[in-house]
């Protein structure tokens, strides 16, 4: 499988990226650029050594060879970046990550902004109707997934309509080391786990720290009565 990072060169997917090639999956990253996708790999190769399973071209590009696509930009340029991969992303599954936050209008990360569509996974779904789209690692920060050789301390909250396409992203996220994905049920699900991101970035701000996340518990508990 090769998984393609739309918009890969953010602190977002830069982390994603790494990770996965650290996994030891085929990774392109994408961007409008190419020579800025190119100094991404760059410094995954940096940090990871001289590994042949990450490689740069642009957006469109990235998404016509890549199995699995992950969106990694931020709100304001979410439908552009689709526009701009919508042949390439037919019928593939697209996680994701992208958070509705008031900082995108000029305002707080803290806050949330209500879409239209119900929430910024739904909107992609809208963009992209051929798309299989997943609402996926919103709940989890760049810090964590920069922090090579530590296990990630978080669950990864995913929403879709398409089981098929969960069942296939989930065993592959999960080869991210400590990440434990949890299938919350269909996309309009989404509005609630990204709800969350704002209040883990609330969190983070209180506390002086940038590896707030989250763990759902008990789901292996069974019933007692
Ligand atoms: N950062 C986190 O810890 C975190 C955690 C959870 C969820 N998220 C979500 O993940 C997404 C990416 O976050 P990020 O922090 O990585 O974002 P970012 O660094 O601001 O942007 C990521 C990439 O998106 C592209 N981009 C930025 N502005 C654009 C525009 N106006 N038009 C077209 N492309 C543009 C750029 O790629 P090119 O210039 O290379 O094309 C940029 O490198 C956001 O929706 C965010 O809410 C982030």
């Amino acid at each position: 499988m090769i998984i393609g990072i739309i918009g890969g060169t953010g602190g977002q997917g830069l982390g994603i990226a790494l990770r996965f090639a650290e996994a030891g999956e085929d990774v392109i990253i994408g961007s409008r650029s190419l020579e800025k996708a190119q100094a991404a790999v760059d410094r995954v190769k940096e940090l990871l050594g001289d590994v042949k399973n990450i490689r740069a071209m642009t957006n469109p590009d990235a998404a016509k060879a890549a199995d699995i696509l992950v969106l990694t930009v931020p709100l304001e340029a979410q439908k552009a970046t689709l526009l701009s991969i919508k042949e390439g992303a037919a019928g593939k599954p697209l996680l994701d990550a992208t958070g509705p936050l008031e900082s995108c209008i000029g305002g707080s990360a803290t806050k949330y902004i209500d879409l239209p569509e119900g929430s910024a996974a739904e909107r992609s779904q809208a963009i992209l109707p051929e798309a299989k789209v997943i609402c996926a690692f919103n709940n989890i920060s760049q810090t964590w997934f920069m922090q090579l050789g530590e296990p990630i301390d978080c669950d990864c909250l995913i929403s879709g309509d398409d089981q098929a396409a969960k069942d296939l992203v989930t065993p592959l996220i999960e080869k991210i080391p400590g990440i434990r994905v949890i299938d919350c049920g269909k996309l309009e699900r989404a509005c609630i786990i990204e709800k969350i991101t704002p209040l883990l970035i609330g969190l983070n701000i209180k506390n002086k720290c940038q590896f707030g996340g989250i763990r759902i518990t008990g789901l292996d508990r069974g019933r007692v009565c």
